[in-house]
């Protein structure tokens, strides 16, 4: 369904070049659910725009649903769907009039249209805003409807740039809901960005993360957590004092080189977790270091950023300011 090869995007600017995506590799197979995860600034936005050719690549060429970016692009636009950040455009009619011209210019007939809007504005909660002007609507409530008008013609490839960004949890459970009905009733490829790990990793069969521009690990979310983060084992002490030397005798073992110490609180990063957990406490326990409490927790996808960036996600994508503002290049 894709096949994008070493694609760049170089953005210049009066005062710098942003080389904002930096040689991406990517394959999509047909069916695939596939998670774009990266911070703000990653180039997720940026690499779905050359995929879905509003943008130019600067260098490197993509097939997209069978057609060439750079020499077809009206191939490409008229098989995929395309849900970009951020709320839309300046849509004058009502909510529900929009939604049955995108599907009348997909080429839906008036009545499968108007089927499959009442569908979507069951589903993603529009019912008080169908009979709206959209330009009234509040972001969220326009957020919804941009999704919605992406969703109407159901195409064969799909891409949705951060969705769920902007809104409440309830929406964004309804979303997940029919993204993964897209997926089972209709078979729809389907490619996200999100900057959310837990979205990722309960939506998505495959993770492909991005940082600066470029990819740096691309596998499905459980492989990724076996292969870049360990289990957390928290162990709990009644004084510091303990707890501190603990720290040191566990950090000779050789199985739990990655680890953290901080006033009562001992954390390790192991391979296997619960096997290891019961001969750490019978050690500790011999050289009268006995635990207080013991936590085993299995790995999250933000240990696997952390421990391919030296970053963490979460942090990442709090700290930086919104760089996603369109600035004309
Ligand atoms: N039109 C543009 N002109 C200049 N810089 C841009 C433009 N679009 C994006 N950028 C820059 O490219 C980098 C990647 O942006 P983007 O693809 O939007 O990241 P993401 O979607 O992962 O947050 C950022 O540093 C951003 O500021
Ligand atoms: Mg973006």
């Amino acid at each position: 369904m894709i096949h994008a090869s070493a694609l760049t995007k170089h953005f210049t600017t009066r005062k710098r070049t942003v080389e904002a995506v930096r040689g991406i590799d990517l394959n999509v197979e047909a069916g695939e659910m596939v998670a774009i995860l990266g911070p703000n600034g990653a180039g997720k936005s940026t690499t779905l725009r050359m995929l879905t050719t509003l943008l130019l690549p600067t260098s490197g060429t993509a097939q997209v649903a069978g057609a060439d970016i750079r020499t077809q692009p009206r191939q490409v636009r008229s098989r995929i769907g395309y849900v970009g950040q951020g709320t839309g455009s300046g849509y004058n009619q009502r909510g529900r009039d929009e939604l049955i011209s995108q599907g009348r210019a997909y080429g839906m007939s008036t009545d499968q249209a108007r089927r499959r809007a009442e569908e979507l504005i069951a589903s993603l909660d529009l019912s008080n805003v169908a009979d709206r002007r959209s330009s009234s609507l509040s972001g969220g409530q326009k957020r919804r409807l941009d999704i919605a008008l992406g969703l109407m013609h159901t195409p064969p490839l799909l891409f949705l740039d951060e969705p769920s960004t902007g809104l409440d949890p309830q929406n964004r459970a309804n979303l997940h809901e029919h993204i993964r009905e897209l997926r089972s009733r209709h078979d729809t490829t389907i490619v996200f960005t999100t900057h959310y790990l837990d979205e990722a990793d309960q939506l998505a069969e495959r993770v492909v993360v991005i940082d600066h521009g470029t990819i740096i690990a691309d596998d499905t979310p459980e492989r990724l957590k076996a292969e870049y983060a360990g289990d957390r084992i928290t162990l709990t002490f009644d004084r510091a004092d303990d707890a501190k030397r603990a720290f040191g005798h566990l950090m000779a073992r050789a199985e739990s080189a990655r680890g953290t110490h901080d006033g009562v609180r001992v954390v390790l990063e192991v391979d296997g977790g619960s096997r290891l957990a019961p001969a750490l406490l019978r050690e500790l326990e011999e050289a009268d270091l006995p635990v207080a409490a013991v936590e085993i927790a299995r790995p999250t996808l933000d240990d696997v950023f952390l421990n391919l960036t030296g970053r963490s996600l979460r942090d990442a994508a709090a700290s930086e300011p919104a760089a996603t503002q369109e600035v004309p290049a």
